[in-house]
């Protein structure tokens, strides 16, 4: 029997004003999409922009239903819009940011579990990491290089091919 740890590394910015330009410009736009969230039932709004290799832009906001499993996250929206318009361009980044109408978001909101996995899938396919940056509403904007930094023992196509 042995344990094994595994090891995650994030960075952690202060403020928007800490990140690199064009990393900011990208979270501007993902404040911006959030704000367009159809959430009038968790009041919980996210917005996701992502950066292509090719320099497209591609946002997307939560957008949630009456039978409430039938919605989807920002993240989600943003990325499958992706790959439905560029199939074959890495995605270098994505910025997300959350806030609620009924409170103030100051800590940084990772994506969820199923987020992670859908993304990682377009980092496996594409074989380049998607650096991840996240926010509330205000403070501190966490960095995950990859997506497979938030989402260790992955399970991706190579599992099902037995690679
Ligand atoms: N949500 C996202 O858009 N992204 C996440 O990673 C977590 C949660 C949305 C889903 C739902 O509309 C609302 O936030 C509350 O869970």
């Amino acid at each position: 029997m042995k344990k094994l740890e595994i090891k995650s590394t994030l960075t952690v910015f202060d403020t928007l004003d800490e990140l690199p330009t064009e990393v900011a410009s990208l979270m501007k736009k993902a404040v911006q999409a959030r704000k367009n969230a159809y959430a009038p039932y968790s009041k919980f709004r996210v917005g996701a922009a992502l950066e292509l290799e090719n320099g497209a832009i591609v946002v997307g906001n939560n957008q949630e239903n009456a039978v409430y499993p039938s919605g989807l996250c920002a993240e989600r929206v943003a990325i499958f819009q992706a790959g439905a318009i560029y199939p074959n361009i890495p995605i270098k980044r994505m910025a997300i940011s959350a806030s609620s109408d009924t409170f103030n978001v100051v800590t940084p909101i990772p994506p969820c579990g199923a987020c992670r996995q859908s993304m990682y899938e377009y980092e496996e396919n594409l074989k380049q990491p998607i650096e991840l940056y996240f926010m509330g509403e205000t403070g501190k904007v966490v960095k995950a290089d990859s997506v497979q930094e938030l989402l260790p023992l992955t399970f991706g196509k190579a599992t099902l091919n037995n690679i």
